[in-house]
Parts: structure tokens; C-alpha cells; sequence
């Protein structure tokens, strides 16, 4: 080589190697100076001893750390133990600083990005950041509710029926499977619209999806982190999904361009859907993975989170059932009064149905806490302690449902907690204490800007289930099953097992 271009090679290599260095130093000094900003903040210390044995105390018991803490960190916040080496470091924040938090902007407090964290979506390619999402869920769906209702009563009866067949004598039911697939019906009804919700590879599709994707997490998770962008997309559980993404885009590309098509005609009477909703946002040249990536979205923010929520109610049911026959009296009455539908007038008057879902919410969350959110810049909180950019924090919201301040008895299941306080109570009562309320002391939905957009959906879709089933059929634990079915908890998450199986006999009317 020519001495001139060996000093040309040289030189760039110095480049590039001092760039390199210098970038390397850039992340060391960001996560060093994350690290020495976390170490100001106190840790919680719990009674396990070595760090190793805290986390395995975490994944089993991690709710009863949250409630510990809470106690202990009244008015400050402080750095929760992590379940593994590789796990983000989260910091739990005293729900007194709610409304503070809840004022600042996206720009400092975010909620997508931690998503993005948590879901590992460099890699799942999961798109929390799908502007029209939110929208089109608050803006068109919501508002749809009342004239859809009729229609997604009618997709319930019949999904129910298929489900869990006639019944005639005492008939073992597992009842996680049949409600995901009535859920993944009656929901794909409203996502994509009455041809593909029945179509069986897209109802399998969208049911698997969301488990694909836990898996494909967790796999990465298990990576360390200076590996993933090499070895992750290679996993097969990630793979999965790029191959559900086309699976799905092949699922819509044919309807979405009909629709198109159709739309030439002045008369074509345009689909009451999201994925109508969610082309008319964005014009005629559509982009069919965006829509795929949307829907895929939707899934998985719908399907299986309202699934869970009405098996816990199911398996509470089962073990209390002096509970059944004051539901299907108010069932009963309410359907008489408005000539046998299930309107939005119906599902607003069965206020005991929606007290006793909110009451299995508050007792069985899915998960220990709430308002995950990503710090983007430094937050100074008003007690002078600072939340570093970096840091993902959250809010223990079971220990707050455990507070006897909010919650009186709270260790006690009262079905009818919150349809009490409504009848007794002011007018503001009786709107804040509904299942899709949130506030402060009641975040099983989120709370603020990001809270759960599709609440009022998968309320309504609960409800309906839930009157069919108390309605229609008897209800009963298994023979030997003695008191309700326990959650499997890790860590921070809980969750009915969906394996368990209830007992169902057609009731006579
Ligand atoms: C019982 C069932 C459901 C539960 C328990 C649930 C729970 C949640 C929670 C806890 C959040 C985070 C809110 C926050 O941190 O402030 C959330 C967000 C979200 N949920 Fe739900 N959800 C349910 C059903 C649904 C359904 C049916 C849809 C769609 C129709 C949906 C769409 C979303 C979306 C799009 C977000 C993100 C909101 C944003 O980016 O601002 N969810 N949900
Ligand atoms: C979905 O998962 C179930 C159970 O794991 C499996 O039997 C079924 O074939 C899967 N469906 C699809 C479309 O992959
Ligand atoms: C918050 O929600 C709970 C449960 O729905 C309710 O009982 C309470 O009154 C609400 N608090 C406020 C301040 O709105």
C-alpha cells in the first residue's frame, strides 16, 4: 500500500476510533451519571437480606414490597427492588405527587417511551407512537358506543352461545379460552368489521399474537442488552412476529382496498369501524402495514386485558355466590325496561353489575401498579427530590386500594361497594365511583392524559358478556374447589390462571 493512502487509513481509522470513543464515553456518562443521580434517591429495603434473595422475594411477593413501601415512603419517593440484573430500575413515586406529574408534558413525562422500554418494541416493532390510535379510539369508537351497542349485543349472544354450547345438565367450562374468544369476536367486530371477525385464521391470529408478543419480550429481556440489536431480530419468538405482521397485512391489504374502491361510488355507504376510521384519517393511499401494525396494536392493548378482567370476575362470582341472584334480578329488571336490548341506557342503569366489576378490579388488579411512565428530562418534585431523565417510574396502586383512608375495609370483598356510595351519595358520587371513573386513589385504567382510551369499550363489552352469562346460566366453582381460584402472581403482574375451569348449567327461567 501507498504510504499516502496508509496515512489516509490511518487517519480515518483515527476517526472513526475517537468517534467511536467518544460515543462510548457519551453512554458511559449518561448511564454513570443516571446511576450516581439514582443513588440519591433512598432504595427500599426490604427484609430478604442479599440482593439476590430480594428479587426472588420481588417475583413472589412483589405486592406486598409495593405495600411495605407505600407505608414506609409516605411522602417521598423512592428505587423499588428489580426482579433481575437486566430489569429496568424503576422508581415508585407517593401517589401525593399525582397531581403534580400529571400537568407536565410529554416532552418531560412520557408514556410511550415507556412502553417502548417495557415491551422491548426496538424489536417486537409494537408502534405505541401511532398518532391516530388514540384518537381514533376517544373520538370515533367511544362516541360510537351507543349506536354500535345493539349491534355487539347481538355478536356476544351468538359468540356465548358457540362458546359454551347448551349447558343442558352441569358442564365444565374453561372459562379463560371461551372468553377470549368471545372477546377477540365481538371486539374484531368493531376493530376490522362483520367478514374478518368470524374468519377462524384471524381470529386464532389476533388470540396468538399477543402471546407471541409476551414471549418475544421476555426472550429479549433474558438477552443482555449489548447483544440485542445483533442477536434479537434472529430469535424465533421475534420472528413470529414479523411473520404475524404479514399475516395480518395480508388479512387487510384485500379489504382495505375494496374499500377503497367502493369509495368511488357517491352512494357507498362507508363501514362504522375503526378500520374505517382509521383509513379516513389517513387518506386514500393507505399504507397497509401501518394499518396491519395499527390493528396488531389494538389487539393486543384489547384482547387478552379485557379477557382477564372478566375471568377474575367470574372466578369471584363462583366463590360468592350469594352475589348471583341480586345481578340477574337487576339484569332482569333493566333488560324489562328497555324492551329486552342491551342499550347504552341499559348497561348505564345495571349500576350493581358495574360496582361488583369494580370491585374484583380493585381486589384482583392486573397489575400492582400504575402510571408507567419514562422521565425524558430532569423532574425537581416538590419535596426536592429529582427524578433523573432516564428513569421509568410508577405508582403503587394496590397499596392505595389497600388504604382503609380510601378504601374503608379494604380487605373485605363488598360486591356492592360502589353502587352503595352511588345511590347514597351526591351527584358526584355517582359519577365518579363507575368502573371507567379514574382519579387519584383509582388507577386501574391509568390516570390522566394516557388513561385507558378503550375503558369504555371493553366496559361496555364486559358488561354485556357478564349479563348474558349471569342471565342464562347457572354458575359454579368446580366440584372440591373450595373459595375463589388464586391469581398467579410475578412480580408485579397478576393474573387469573387460565386454565382453571367453572361449572355452567343453562338456568331455568
Ligand atoms: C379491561 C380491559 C383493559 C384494561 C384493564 C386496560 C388498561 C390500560 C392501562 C392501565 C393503560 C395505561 C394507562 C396509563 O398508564 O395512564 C391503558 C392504555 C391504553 N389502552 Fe387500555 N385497557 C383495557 C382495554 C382496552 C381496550 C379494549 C382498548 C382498545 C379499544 C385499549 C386501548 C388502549 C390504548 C390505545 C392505550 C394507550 C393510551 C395512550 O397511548 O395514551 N385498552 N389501558
Ligand atoms: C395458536 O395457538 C394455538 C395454541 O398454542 C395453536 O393450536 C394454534 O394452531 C395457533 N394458531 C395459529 C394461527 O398459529
Ligand atoms: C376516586 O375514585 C373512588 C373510586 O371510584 C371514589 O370512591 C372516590 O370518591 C374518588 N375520589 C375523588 C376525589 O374523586
Amino acid at each position: 500500500m501507498e504510504l499516502e493512502s496508509l496515512q489516509g487509513f490511518a487517519h480515518t481509522f483515527q476517526t472513526a476510533a475517537v468517534a467511536s470513543l467518544i460515543f462510548a464515553a457519551c453512554i458511559f456518562f449518561s448511564q454513570f451519571n443516571l446511576r450516581f443521580q439514582m443513588a440519591k434517591l433512598p432504595s427500599f429495603i426490604g427484609t430478604h437480606g442479599s440482593s439476590e434473595k430480594q428479587r426472588q422475594a420481588y417475583l413472589t411477593s412483589a405486592k406486598h414490597m409495593y405495600v411495605d413501601g407505600y407505608n414506609q415512603f409516605k411522602d417521598s419517593v423512592y428505587r423499588m427492588v428489580r426482579s433481575s440484573p437486566l430489569a429496568l430500575e424503576t422508581v415508585v413515586i407517593a401517589p401525593r405527587f399525582l397531581p403534580e406529574l400529571r400537568k407536565l408534558p410529554d416532552d418531560v413525562l412520557n408514556f410511550p417511551a415507556a412502553v417502548k422500554d417495557l415491551m422491548e418494541v426496538k424489536y417486537t416493532k409494537l408502534n405505541p407512537d401511532e398518532p391516530i390510535a388514540y384518537h381514533t379510539i376517544k373520538a370515533d369508537l367511544t362516541p360510537a358506543l351507543a349506536r354500535l351497542n345493539p349491534i355487539l349485543c347481538e355478536e356476544v349472544d351468538s359468540a356465548v352461545k358457540q362458546e359454551l354450547g347448551a349447558c343442558k345438565d352441569w358442564t365444565s367450562v374453561p372459562i379463560y379460552m371461551a372468553l377470549v374468544k368471545i372477546v377477540a369476536k365481538v371486539s374484531g367486530r368493531v376493530f376490522v368489521g362483520p367478514d374478518l371477525c368470524h374468519d377462524k385464521d384471524y381470529l386464532d391470529a389476533g388470540i396468538n399474537y399477543t402471546l407471541e408478543l409476551i414471549g418475544a419480550q421476555r426472550a429479549i429481556k433474558e438477552m443482555r442488552p449489548w447483544l440485542r440489536p445483533l442477536l434479537a431480530p434472529r430469535l424465533p419468538e421475534v420472528r413470529r412476529l414479523r411473520e404475524r405482521e404479514q399475516q395480518a397485512q395480508a388479512f387487510l391489504k384485500p379489504i382495505i382496498k375494496a374499500r377503497l374502491d367502493a369509495q368511488k361510488d357517491p352512494e357507498y355507504q362507508k363501514p362504522d369501524d375503526m378500520l374505517q376510521w382509521f383509513m379516513s384519517k389517513g387518506g386514500d393511499s393507505f399504507d397497509s402495514m401501518r394499518v396491519a401494525k395499527f390493528t396488531l396494536g389494538l389487539i393486543f392493548a384489547a384482547i387478552h386485558t379485557t379477557t382477564m378482567t372478566a375471568t377474575n370476575i367470574l372466578y369471584t362470582l363462583a366463590a360468592t355466590p350469594e352475589y348471583i341472584e341480586p345481578l340477574r334480578q337487576e339484569i332482569r329488571t333493566v333488560m324489562a325496561d328497555n324492551g329486552g336490548i342491551i342499550t347504552s341506557r341499559a348497561l348505564q342503569q345495571m349500576q350493581k353489575l358495574d360496582s361488583y366489576m369494580k370491585e374484583v378490579f380493585r381486589v384482583y388488579p392486573p397489575g400492582f401498579t400504575s402510571f408507567n411512565r419514562k422521565v425524558l428530562k430532569g423532574i425537581t418534585l416538590s419535596n426536592g427530590q429529582y427524578l433523573p431523565p432516564g428513569v421509568t417510574i410508577e405508582i403503587p396502586s394496590y397499596a392505595i386500594y389497600r388504604d382503609e383512608q380510601h378504601y374503608p375495609s379494604s380487605s373485605a370483598f363488598d360486591g356492592f361497594r360502589f353502587s352503595k356510595l352511588r345511590a347514597s351519595g351526591t351527584g358526584a358520587d355517582h359519577a365518579r365511583n363507575q368502573f371507567v371513573s379514574t382519579n387519584e386513589t383509582n388507577l386501574g385504567f391509568g390516570y390522566g392524559r394516557h388513561a385507558c382510551p378503550g375503558r369504555f369499550f371493553a366496559a361496555n363489552e364486559i358488561k354485556m358478556i357478564l349479563a348474558r352469562l349471569v342471565l342464562e346460566y347457572d354458575i359454579a366453582n368446580v366440584e372440591g374447589q373450595v373459595g375463589r381460584y388464586d391469581n398467579i402472581e410475578m412480580g408485579k403482574q397478576s393474573t387469573p390462571d387460565p386454565r382453571k375451569l367453572l361449572m355452567f348449567r343453562k338456568a331455568s327461567v
